[in-house]
């Protein structure tokens, strides 16, 4: 949607230069982020017409939650960067919407402060992403912190054994955070992590077994973020997992993967409808949900483009929760619009009869 481009071309004239590029850049060649973007545009909608459509409700029920519509926040690392309210803002945003957030563990805000202010707004439900930090014991008690606070899943990510080669990032130097902004340890003990939001200390010996005493350590539901191949969703629903996300991090990590809607395709039929698939990378209107879902999806999530609204969106351009709004907004209104035009009144209506991939294979 050209609102999403303007929007960040309001956000790189406005952040210092190192913070743009920290967002929209990519790993390697920044391939598999074009790629991403370019695979749903390879997948052609096939609109059913003379449908009665006079009572569209994009609404899903996700993991016990019923959702406005199958747009959710992904986690985006160090919001303080591109606005003071920061995560707090997206959180409210999302549960104003009645969509999801999914809060990082690299974030500028602790996670007791973001519950908070997404049930002041009466958030439907609210995720925790996690990376396991090399002192495990450090995660043990975040994940304590992660269950007290009523998170309701926790999104192990799977994709970052070790950072990817981010060349904008290296060009400039780790970006600096604001004056007064730290990186949050999760741990409500005022110990904040000064450190940038790339540097490691991530445990690169993780494995499938652990996902057991990440569950037993928060009580919660594992989801797993990063799958992007049937033989991983296989192994995530053996061990386990009550959803996937596919995604290759909006291509921050590996270059030259399989762009997500390729790798979702793959990952539906092997899941076959027994947990939900979930997929992030390059969706950026309501024609891409729709995309989505006849391939197998049952939401997405969104990254850069709720950064750049809360950077710079808004009835004014001041950015924070009511520039998320209107990304959220707006995607959730063309997700509504694209379903009619499919001719079809719910998201469970869409199916693979819906689409034609061009070129595919
Ligand atoms: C991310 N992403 C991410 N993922 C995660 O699990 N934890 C994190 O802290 C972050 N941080 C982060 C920072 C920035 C600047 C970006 C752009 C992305 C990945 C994110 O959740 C999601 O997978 C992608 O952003 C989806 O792709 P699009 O929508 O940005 O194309
Ligand atoms: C990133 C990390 C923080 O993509 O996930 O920058």
């Amino acid at each position: 949607m050209l609102i999403l481009r303007a929007l960040e071309a309001r956000t790189r004239e406005r952040v210092r230069a190192e913070v743009y590029d920290y967002y929209a850049g990519a790993a390697g060649d920044e391939r598999t982020m074009a790629e991403n973007a370019e695979a749903w545009q390879r997948v052609w909608l096939r609109p059913r017409a003379l449908v009665d459509v006079g009572a569209v409700d994009p609404a899903v029920t996700l993991l016990g939650h019923r959702l406005a519509a199958p747009v959710l926040l992904a986690p985006i690392a160090a919001q303080r960067m591109l606005h003071p309210d920061g995560e707090l803002a997206s959180a409210r945003a999302a549960a104003a919407a009645g969509s999801l957030y999914c809060l990082s563990t690299r974030a500028t805000a602790d996670l007791a402060e973001v519950a908070l202010a997404a049930d002041e707004v009466g958030a439907p439900a609210r995720w925790f992403q996690l990376y396991v930090h090399d002192d495990r014991d450090r995660t043990t008690e975040v994940l304590r912190r992660v269950r007290e606070h009523g998170y309701s899943q926790v999104v192990v990510t799977v994709d970052v054994p070790v950072p990817g080669r981010r060349e904008r990032e290296l060009g400039h130097g780790p970006v600096a955070l604001p004056d007064g902004v730290e990186m949050a340890s999760h741990l409500g003990r005022g110990e904040g992590v000064a450190a940038k939001p790339m540097i490691g200390g991530w445990d690169a010996t993780l494995a499938w077994a652990d996902l057991a005493w990440i569950r037993e350590a928060s009580g919660l539901d594992v989801i797993v973020k990063g799958v992007l191949t049937a033989e991983d969703a296989l192994l995530a629903i053996d061990h386990g997992a009550s959803a996937v996300v596919v995604s290759n991090h909006g291509g921050r990590q590996l270059d030259g993967t399989l762009p997500t809607a390729v790798a979702l395709r793959e990952v539906a039929a092997a899941v076959a409808g027994r947990i939900p698939v979930l997929v992030d990378g390059g969706v950026r209107s309501g024609s891409d949900v729709v995309r989505a879902l006849a391939l197998g999806a049952t939401a997405v999530l969104v990254g850069r483009p709720y950064a750049w609204g809360l950077a710079a969106g808004g009835p004014e351009g001041h950015g924070g929760e009511a520039g998320v709004r209107e990304v959220l907004d707006a995607l959730i209104d063309d997700t509504a619009r694209a379903l009619a035009l499919v001719g079809a009144t719910r998201c469970a209506d869409v199916g693979a009869e819906h689409v034609r991939l061009r070129g595919w294979d």
